[in-house]
């Protein structure tokens, strides 16, 4: 074990006093570029928070939020009683190639306010496209997507294309398929919409983007949920300084206790048929409470419908959408869970009065995807394949699913708590209050696990650890193998 020497010059330039920037702020870039730049090295202990405040002339407070923002994103691990360390090589290598940060204090051209915001946000890029491990997040069974079939569509759409497909730039997306979205959209989750509300988007994330661009302003509150999707709340965070984090329980948003937090919001994030992280679906009560609040204060509400498809109770939950009498609800969608990632399609079924607006600001902000892909997405649609796949996805993942389980209770069963998902591609672990599900999940990357930990999806203070195992992607011997890892790993923490 190496202990860092730890001068300025390894930590970089000194604090500026004079900066905007907070100290905190300062110190963690300083830290975080001493890992990434290889100053600091894997497994090297760092000083004492009080050490260090002495060196850099700074608080301890100052020190200790610095850590814990690096402890939080994966560059250091704590043991409880023995100080804070660089975590292992792999991980930082992974956060090295995946953490993308705009770099605000660079070249001296000062940046705009939603610059330094993206900053704040510490906008991950999504894992690069390496053969999915246990247990990253996905909402289908990749190995058995029928990549021959895609092949085809796409080869004969090629050869057959007419000078209208080349030139397509429908404003809203490429009609057949904003048709075929509508059709699927009304039979399969009573979603009340025509063509002519779908606007096709690259990802839910462009479409949540936009909304809150039309729709707040900086100073409205908006509800958000909590724990909920970081992607959300960062969209949300970029256009208002008001979001409210709002308790999510087993029936889904706690609305009561919005009320009590914010009587009066401009727009309501949720993940209704399949919470995201918890997994709870949103009981009817809670949506027409929800429909009533929305009403009563003018509101927008966003459901993010992200990977409803994949049910295996065998009940589909019609969407919140399709309750709502006075078109304030925005249906949000994604094929890039259920078909691929790297497809990026995704729709929102915007209420009439917002399809004009969302047309004009798109615009500026993203047109869509290549009118190709769209095409040939509306045929897998048309024809049948994607019902297909669905069908089998649903066998697949409900199989892989019950192992999951099976195995978390027989090898893990005294230090998690788990239970069966209605929906979805993952499963949540509860884990110990006390527990650094955080670290935890760092030590499980550097041992060829990817877990999410649950306690970032908080805004406030957690109050549940745990980690979010998906196993859509994940074939039978790696979810079994990827178990037997966390639990081995797990129990060498708690020596
Ligand atoms: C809750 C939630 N919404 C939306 C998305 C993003 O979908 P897309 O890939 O279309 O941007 C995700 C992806 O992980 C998600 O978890």
């Amino acid at each position: 074990l190496r202990i860092a020497s730890f001068d300025l010059a390894i930590i970089g330039v000194a604090i500026d006093p004079q900066s905007t920037t907070p100290k905190h702020r300062q110190l963690y870039a300083r830290l975080r570029e001493a890992v990434l730049a290889d100053r600091l090295h894997a497994g090297d202990a760092l000083p004492s928070t009080r050490a260090l405040a002495l060196q850099v002339g700074v608080s301890r407070n100052t020190v200790l939020a610095a850590y814990e923002q690096l402890l939080a994103e994966g560059y250091l691990v704590g043991r409880a009683g023995s100080g804070t360390f660089v975590a292992p090589d792999a991980v930082r290598e992974r956060f090295r190639r995946t953490t993308t940060h705009a770099d605000v204090s660079s070249g001296g051209a000062e940046l705009a306010p939603m610059a330094k915001m993206l900053d704040d946000l510490r906008i991950r890029l999504p894992y690069p496209l390496a053969p999915p491990r246990a247990f990253q997040i996905a909402a289908a069974p990749i190995d058995l997507f029928p990549v021959a079939t895609w092949a085809r569509l796409t080869a004969r759409r090629l050869r057959n294309t007419r000078h209208e497909l080349l030139s397509e730039r429908e404003p809203l997306g490429y009609r057949p398929l904003r048709e075929a979205i509508a059709a699927q959209l009304r039979n399969t989750r009573a979603v009340v919409c025509g063509a002519d509300q779908i606007a096709v988007v690259s990802g839910a994330h462009t479409a949540l983007f936009i909304c809150s661009m039309l729709l707040i302003g900086p100073d409205d509150a908006v509800w958000m949920e909590e724990p909920g999707y970081s992607a959300a709340r960062g969209a949300l965070r970029l256009h208002t300084r008001e979001v409210v984090p709002v308790p999510v329980d087993a029936e889904g948003l706690d609305v009561r206790e919005g009320l009590a937090l914010a009587p009066a919001p401009r727009l309501i994030y949720v993940t209704p048929s399949h919470q995201f992280p918890l997994g709870s679906t949103m009981t009817l009560r809670r949506r027409l409470d929800l429909l009533h609040v929305a009403e009563d204060a003018k509101a927008w509400i966003i459901e993010d419908d992200y990977d409803s498809e994949l049910r295996y109770d065998g009940r589909p939950i019609a969407a919140l959408q399709g309750l709502d009498r006075s078109g304030r609800v925005i249906y949000v969608g994604t094929f890039n869970k259920i078909a691929f990632q790297g497809l990026r399609i995704a729709y929102v079924v915007l209420p009439p009065s917002l399809v004009e607006p969302f047309t004009a600001a798109r615009y500026f902000v993203d047109e869509y995807p290549p009118a190709i892909n769209q095409a040939v997405l509306a045929d897998f649609l048309v024809e049948g394949h994607l019902a297909r796949y669905i069908r089998n996805a649903r066998v697949a993942c409900a199989e892989r699913q019950d192992c999951l389980l099976m195995r978390l209770k027989r090898k893990l069963g005294h230090l998690v708590r788990v239970e069966a998902s209605a929906a979805g591609g993952f499963l949540v672990a509860g884990l110990p209050e006390n527990f650094d599900d955080v670290a935890l999940s760092v030590a499980l990357g550097g041992a060829g696990v990817d877990v999410l930990p649950l306690s970032p999806f908080f805004a406030g203070r957690p109050t549940r650890r745990g980690l979010l195992l998906g196993y859509a992607a994940v074939e039978l011997a790696a979810v079994r193998d990827g178990v037997d890892t966390i639990a081995r790993v797990a129990a060498d923490m708690h020596r």
